[in-house]
Formats: structure tokens, sequence, C-alpha cells
């Protein structure tokens, strides 16, 4: 399973990438906003952090003809960029335009197991389930998951699940079982998935125990 960060913080995503865990990053605008300063700078950092991770670049036009131009110019930024477009229907013919062409897109703002299969025949890289924001309106986004995945085993579709505002462990967790392909999560998700009691409370017995024996040097 792919492991994308959600976030546009350079410094984080620098501090995570020798962990070897971090599969790509996936942007915003209001991540992206949430950093300020010139978003394309920021962008070309992420791309040299992770020159062989899948980084998601958002469009931020709203007219369909404007889309595709800034998605096609989006995509030149570097051969790892995938162009992230909102699923909303105005956009399928771009999309599907965009696909002809060879560009790999990332869909986000996708609630719904219709949507899903509509951008599955279209032949996108992934389609960004966004979990957090069903749950928010009391929907239940890891039922939609369960239901995607069927679908997409069924109907051989190549397009990759992808569940992101994923803003918790247990969430996460059951984005591991939903057997999705990716997932995207907040850094401090992370911090979380790495990270358990026990195993800090196990090395405080083994290092105690150890320290009785008084031994200098081992082997
Ligand atoms: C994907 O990149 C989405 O934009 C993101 O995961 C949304 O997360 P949020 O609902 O916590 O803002």
């Amino acid at each position: 399973m792919k492991i994308f960060l959600d976030t546009a913080q350079v410094d984080i995503i620098e501090q995570y990438v020798p962990t070897g865990l971090i599969d790509g990053v996936t942007t915003n605008p209001s991540l992206l906003s949430k950093v300020g300063g010139q978003p394309l700078e920021v962008i070309k950092k992420i791309i040299h952090l992770l020159p062989k991770g899948d980084i998601s670049v958002q469009v931020t036009y709203k007219e369909p003809a404007k889309v595709y131009e800034q998605a096609k110019a989006i995509a030149t930024l570097a051969d790892n960029v995938i162009v992230k477009i909102p699923c909303h229907a105005q956009y399928y013919p771009v999309i599907h335009k965009l696909i002809k062409e060879g560009i790999r897109i990332n869909i986000t703002m996708l609630f719904s197991l219709s949507q899903a299969l509509m951008m599955c025949k279209l032949g996108v890289t992934y389609i960004s389930l966004i979990v957090g924001r069903l749950d928010d309106v009391n929907g239940d986004g890891i039922a939609v998951a369960h239901d995607i995945r069927v679908m997409l085993d069924q109907y051989n579709f190549e397009t990759q699940l992808l569940l992101a505002s994923i803003r918790s462990m247990s969430r996460a967790q059951d984005a591991v079982a939903s057997g999705a392909d990716a997932m995207t999560i907040p850094p401090v998700v992370l911090e979380c998935m790495m990270k358990h009691t026990l195993t800090d409370r196990g090395i405080a017995i083994f290092d105690a125990d150890w320290h009785k024996l008084g031994v200098k040097q081992f082997p």
C-alpha cells in the first residue's frame, strides 16, 4: 500500500523522506495556502525531495478550457507530477482529453461509487475518495471504499484507489483494511502510526534489565 503525505510543508516532508515510507505527496489549494509564499516554488521543492514519488498538484482554475491548459502546464513540471482535478461533471471531457494525451490524473473530491465508476472508465491513475468529509456529514467513507475496491477488482480497472482526508490513526487502519491501493495522511497521523506505547515501554524494560548485568562491551 502506498503512503502519501497530505501536506505542503516542505520541512516536514524532508523530515520523513529518510524513513523510506513516503511514496509521494498530495497537495491542494488549501494546503498550499496554509504554507504561504510562492506555491510554484513550494511544489518544486517537494518534487526535488521525492524525485521518484508521485506528487499531486491540483488545478486552481474553474473554467474547463482553463483547467485543460493548466493541467497540461502542471504535468510538464516533472515526470512524477500527477495532475489533481476535482470530480465535477463539467470536467469529464477535459479529463478524457488529458488521458488520451497521456497525462496522469488524480481525481479529487470524489465521494461515491458512481463517481468512481465514471473516473475508472476514463482511465485516471488515482481516484481520491475523501473519507473524512463523508464522515463529517454522517456518511461512511470506509464503506464506500470497500464498495469501490470490489468494483475495481470485479471489472479489472487499472485505476488505483487512494483514500484521502484520513484524519486519525483509527481511520488510517480502516483504510489499510479496506484494501485501498494508497492513502494520503497528514504527518501527525503518520507519526501516530509509527509509534506504540508498548514498544517504548518494552525498550525501557530491556534497557533497565540490561544495565543490571553491568556489561561494559557487547559483543
Ligand atoms: C486530498 O489531498 C484531499 O484534498 C485532502 O486529503 C482533504 O483532507 P481534509 O478533508 O482533511 O481537508
